[in-house]
């Protein structure tokens, strides 16, 4: 490429799909601030193309995928995800021109069928009492019958979906902070998030501690996160490497969302919530400790997305 003659925006890109990951890193000005030599970063994931965590993953599935020969233009990607994953799938296809199906239970709010429409994805039904695992059956039956039609990411057991955030998330982290990161904090979802970016910093950020955070309660309110003790663990999840776990109760997520939003500027979902007062918990023992240091958290995504009643939350009033 020749030298650009204004070298200070962003060069020009090929496709969307480029501008995921190299996502800001804020460090929270009040939350921790009577921590004594003790600094909490947040990594704004939400910056990300589709708006949040899971376009690294998903996008880093696809294009393994793709190099393989396991997915192209004559092949349909196939997922049972209506959250942030589908949307990653859904956008990244439409961005690079291949085809997307997402299988929903049928009663999924029509927010969450309108942004996978919105982005040309297929979506495909699955018998809405049976909820997220009979979207899961349904997908296993569509590719059994058919294996040449479709690619199949299975965020859950794909070793791409950690790699992503080892090759992507720790680097720039690390890259940010000039290696210096005493903790890194991260929710679990499939957690790719978590076991990547501390595979990463591990050699990046020699000394730091790892830990995840998950959901006090087994049905809690805290979307995008799992409560281990009553979930299938997924197979790319190794609690044994990491340094700890720590549970975050629902309405304590929240009220640190709401309190990033009023003190912070960041109006975030209620798992970012959840994964700054799991930091906050640990900047706090640092402290305690007479230690100093960064720690370090991810925003997976923005409030916004949740603005609209999800059909769970209307089958209580029910
Ligand atoms: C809102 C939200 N928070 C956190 C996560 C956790 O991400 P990961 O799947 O990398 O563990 C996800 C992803 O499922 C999510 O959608």
């Amino acid at each position: 490429m020749t030298a650009r003659a204004f070298p200070h925006g962003p060069a020009p890109v090929e496709s969307l799909a480029a501008l995921v990951g190299r996502t800001p890193l804020v460090r929270l000005r009040r939350i921790g601030a009577d921590l004594p030599g003790v600094s909490i970063y947040a990594k704004c994931e939400f910056a990300n193309p589709g708006g949040s965590v899971k376009d690294r993953a998903a996008l880093r599935m696809i294009e393994a995928a793709l190099a393989g020969g396991r997915f192209g233009p004559g092949r349909t990607l196939v997922d049972s995800t209506s959250g942030n994953t589908g949307v990653a799938y859904a956008w990244i296809c439409a961005a690079l021109g291949l085809r997307c199906a997402l299988v929903v239970p049928g009663n999924v709010s029509a927010a969450r069928k309108r942004i996978a429409k919105a982005f040309g994805a297929e979506l495909v039904f699955s018998d809405p009492l049976e909820g997220s695992d009979g979207a899961i059956r349904k997908v296993r039956e569509l590719v059994a019958a058919e294996p040449g039609r479709f690619f199949y990411p299975d965020q859950y057991g794909n070793a791409e979906n950690p790699r992503a955030h080892e090759l992507g998330t720790a680097v720039e982290i690390a890259e940010a902070l000039d290696g210096r990161v005493a903790a890194f904090v991260a929710g679990i979802g499939t957690g790719g998030t978590v076991m990547g970016t501390s595979r990463g910093l591990r050699t990046l950020a020699p000394g730091v501690r790892c830990y995840a955070v998950e959901p006090a309660e087994p049905i809690h309110g805290l979307e995008g996160l799992k409560h281990m003790a009553s979930s299938i663990v997924p197979p790319i999840y190794r609690e044994q490497e990491l340094d700890g776990k720590l549970s975050i109760a629902t309405a304590d997520g929240v009220a640190m969302a709401e309190r990033l939003g009023r003190e912070e500027g960041l109006r975030v979902g209620h798992s970012a919530g959840a994964a700054v007062a799991g930091a906050l918990e640990i900047a706090r023992r640092l402290a305690e400790g007479g230690r100093r240091g960064n720690v370090v958290t991810v925003l997976p995504d923005r409030a916004d997305r949740y603005f609209e009643p999800l059909r769970w939350e209307r089958r209580i009033e029910w």
